[in-house]
């Protein structure tokens, strides 16, 4: 019987997961499109989605530092398990950097994040135009990175289930 990621772990992980799928794509299109009463709104929701992710990764940090990860099977070579772990540890440092530098991105452009229409977040550094330019580009390069890793942390899960007949997704479901 393979251990279990707790229903907390299984929840974040999943909700997480979702929201990235969401403002991914969403981020893509929104920046395509023309200015429009359409184009605004399209960015708010990002960022709400955005912020929220950043929340989420907090909790799941406060989590993951009091929980030990259930121990992995036996079977796993020594060098599967540096190797999810390491994609582990750069996906948990992009969830925090991606959201980060879109939040700065928005701060250097001189546009505040309203969060929900409610909650005025502060602005991270004042206008500049060229910082702004800067973290647009650094904002959209981790964000194919994160994409990459994630790819791989996918195609990890679906060699174990698929190839090794190892269910490992049953790990990370309820
Ligand atoms: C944006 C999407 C995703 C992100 C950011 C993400 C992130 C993570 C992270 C950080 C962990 C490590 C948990 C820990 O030990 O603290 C993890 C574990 C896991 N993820 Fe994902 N994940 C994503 C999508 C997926 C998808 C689509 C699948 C299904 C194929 C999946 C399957 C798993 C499984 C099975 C584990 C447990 C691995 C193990 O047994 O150690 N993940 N994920
Ligand atoms: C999980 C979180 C996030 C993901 C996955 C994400 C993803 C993306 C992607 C894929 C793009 C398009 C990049 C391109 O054109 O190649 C983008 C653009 C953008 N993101 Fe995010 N983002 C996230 C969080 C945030 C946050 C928190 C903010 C601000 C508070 C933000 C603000 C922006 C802005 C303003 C743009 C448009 C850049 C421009 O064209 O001027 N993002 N994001």
């Amino acid at each position: 019987m393979l251990q279990k990621y707790t229903k907390t772990a299984v929840s974040l992980h999943w909700l997480i997961a979702f929201l990235i799928l969401i403002a991914f794509p969403l981020g893509l299109y929104m920046s395509d499109l023309t200015l429009s009463p359409l184009k605004l709104k399209l960015y708010a929701y990002h960022k709400w989605i955005g912020i929220s992710v950043l929340g989420l990764f907090f909790v799941r940090i406060l989590w993951r530092l009091f929980h030990r990860p259930p121990q992995l099977p036996k079977t796993f070579h020594a060098w599967e398990k540096s190797l999810s772990h390491g994609v582990h540890m750069l996906i948990y440092l992009l969830l925090l950097a991606v959201p980060l530098t879109g939040w700065l991105h928005s701060s250097a452009a001189g546009v505040s994040v309203v969060y929900l229409n409610l909650i005025h977040l502060p602005n991270l550094v004042s206008k500049n135009k060229e910082l702004s330019d800067l973290l647009k580009e650094i904002h959209e390069t981790l964000n194919w990175t994160l994409l990459a890793l994630v790819g791989l942390h996918v195609l990890g899960a679906l060699k174990h289930q698929l190839r090794d007949k190892i269910n490992i997704l049953s790990r990370m479901t309820y």
